[in-house]
């Protein structure tokens, strides 16, 4: 926690800083005020000499419209909630994902400028062409990324699961696992700026494993998004050149069929999480002590039986069917008798934060809170007493 309160001191300056801004709107309004998020290398970053290439990119674009460009910096974890509040200060941001289910209130977006996707990192004279080419080899996924729950729900892969990225690349290192899957713009900037290249980072395309992003831009400025539209368009070779500057995955990527349920939201919001210690910075909240009656909300659209399917998929390999396990610790079936009235709250806490270093899986971000409390609904009819 002590690590994080840095950010949060920061988070508040800027929320100053924008309140000011926000005042001096009407003067300000030849430069264009561009949000972003302040410590998201290889995207954007505040301080320092690699600005990102949303920062550069937005360089750019002021540049195209004859405008200075000024910065509200704003952590974009946990985006929407974020943005509904700062939108008001700034003029665009850079970027979101352009996705058209991703809404949010008072924002359009331009057209989508960049792929972006977690991505295949191995040595460079292994042969990759499709996922399959990793069975049987050892595969380091970051704890609760969308990849685990992708090698989790296929058969023949072996993940290890590691906390930060830098730990992925040391077992790469020593030779502890073989190949990795990570978030590719990250994994190809350290490879780029850490290792020298000495991996081959390939994009890895399908359901929940990326998209595209785009400016979102003020609604209330119809024009400007037209100009920025322009801009991108125009910034086409120099979108190019930045994504090779900052050691994005540049080869086309190969196509996975992942069978993950559909959250694109949280999972976007989740994408640019670095490290545990960021995901419980405070930025997440998870109601700790959720009420019978909000589970019951919950419920409606989801019913036990899908909730039960949900279950066997994503959990039942661990947990055996219907939960089921000969692993006394895992069988989930003695929950009301090991946590009696506490049980519902213990399974959903377990559940959204995980128990990292026994090997439960964090889901927060990964499911949707809903389909989280179908499931303890679902729990619920598998209770022994
Ligand atoms: C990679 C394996 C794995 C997956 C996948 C997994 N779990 Fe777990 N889970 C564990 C382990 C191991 C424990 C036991 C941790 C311990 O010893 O306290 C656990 C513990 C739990 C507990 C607490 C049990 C208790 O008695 O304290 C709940 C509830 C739970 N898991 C639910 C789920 C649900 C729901 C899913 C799917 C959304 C899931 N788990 C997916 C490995 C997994």
């Amino acid at each position: 926690m002590s690590k994080s309160l840095p950010r949060i001191v920061k988070f508040a300056v800027s929320a100053t800083a924008l309140a000011s801004l926000t005042l001096s709107a009407a003067s300000a309004a030849d430069t264009l005020r561009v949000c972003s998020d302040p410590d998201n290398l290889p995207f954007s970053k505040s301080e320092g000499a690699d600005k990102g290439l949303y920062i550069e990119l937005a360089e750019l674009v002021g540049k195209r419209l004859g405008t200075p460009v000024e910065y509200v910096w704003w952590l974009s974890f946990n985006q929407r909630r974020a943005l509904r509040t700062t939108m008001d200060g700034c003029d665009a941001y850079f970027a979101l994902p352009a996705d058209a289910q991703y809404r949010v209130r008072g924002l359009v977006k331009s057209n989508a400028f960049l792929s972006v996707s977690y991505a295949i990192v191995a040595p460079q004279g292994l042969k990759i062409t499709a996922l399959s080419d990793l069975k049987g080899k050892k595969i380091g996924v970051l704890h609760g990324s969308p990849p685990q729950i992708l090698l989790a729900t296929q058969e023949g892969f072996t993940a290890s699961t590691f906390r930060s990225q830098e730990e992925v690349f040391a077992a790469l290192q020593s030779k502890e696992i073989d190949a990795a899957l990570l978030w590719g713009p990250s994994a190809g900037f350290d490879n780029k700026t850490q290792h020298s290249n000495r991996w081959q980072v390939i994009s890895i395309q399908g359901e929940s494993l990326g998209g595209q992003v785009a400016v979102a831009v003020s609604k209330e400025k119809p024009l400007l998004k037209d100009q920025i539209n322009q801009a991108l368009e125009d910034l086409k070779p120099e979108i190019q050149q930045l994504s090779e500057k900052y050691g994005f995955p540049t080869q086309a990527p190969l196509q996975i069929n992942s069978t993950q349920a559909e959250n694109r939201y949280a999972r976007w919001d989740s994408l640019q999480a670095k490290s545990p210690a960021y995901r419980s910075s405070g930025f997440i909240k998870v109601a700790d002590k959720p009420s019978r009656r909000e589970w019951l909300v919950a419920e409606t659209g989801t019913s036990i039986a899908e909730a039960q399917s949900n279950f066997n998929n994503k959990c039942g390999h661990c947990h055996g069917k219907n939960g089921a396990s000969p692993i006394s610790e895992r069988d989930l079936r003695k929950l009301s008798m090991r946590y009696k009235d506490e049980w519902k709250s213990v399974a959903y806490t377990t559940i959204t934060k995980g128990r990292p270093d026994l090997g439960m899986p964090t889901w927060d971000g990964i499911l949707p809170d809903s389909e989280i409390k179908a499931i303890v609904d679902f729990l619920v009819t598998v209770q022994k007493n």
